[in-house]
């Protein structure tokens, strides 16, 4: 039976590295989210507060207290996670630059810009779990 099986989950896996590689949907969204609290808690909580993520760092500032303001002032997500994806590239000692690049920094950026300052009431989860069954991305085209 393991043998039969090891066929579709060939399938399947090939059918979601095809479709990350081909488009961004927004089921992909809540993937990158999840990837991104996940690498956050690992690179990041060491020195950083965030409540979402359950990290309590204090080398670096809250990002809870960071965010918030800027939140509360009407910041759109978007520029928060621009913020971040700079700060990772040009972070200041003692917190070192480029710990990640490419899509993890993107997916680290856009979770902290999803969360931060919202008091814990985000949706993110710690690890991926398929959001939605209808938004699960096996789609075959022949
Ligand atoms: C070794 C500890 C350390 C690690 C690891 C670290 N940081 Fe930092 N971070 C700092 C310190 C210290 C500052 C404040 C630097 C300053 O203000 O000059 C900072 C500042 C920041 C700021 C700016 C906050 C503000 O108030 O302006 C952001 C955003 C940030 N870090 C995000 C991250 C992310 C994302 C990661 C993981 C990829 C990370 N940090 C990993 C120590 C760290």
């Amino acid at each position: 039976m393991g043998r039969a099986r090891r066929g579709l989950l060939g399938l399947a896996l090939l059918g979601g590295v095809l479709l990350v590689a081909g488009c961004g949907s927004s089921s992909k969204n809540a993937d990158d989210l999840a990837k991104g609290k996940q690498q956050f808690t690992n690179l990041c909580g060491g020195c950083h507060m965030l409540q979402d993520a359950g990290t309590k760092g204090t080398t670096g500032p809250n990002l809870d207290d960071a965010f918030g303001a800027a939140r509360d002032a009407g910041f759109h997500p978007n520029g928060m996670k621009q913020l971040v994806e700079q700060w990772i590239q040009m972070a200041q000692p003692p917190m070192p630059r480029n710990l990640v690049s490419g899509q993890d920094a993107a997916n680290i950026a856009a979770y902290i810009a999803s969360v931060a300052g919202t008091s814990g009431q985000s949706q993110v989860r710690p690890t991926p779990t398929p959001p939605d069954p209808q938004a699960r991305p096996v789609k075959f085209h022949m």
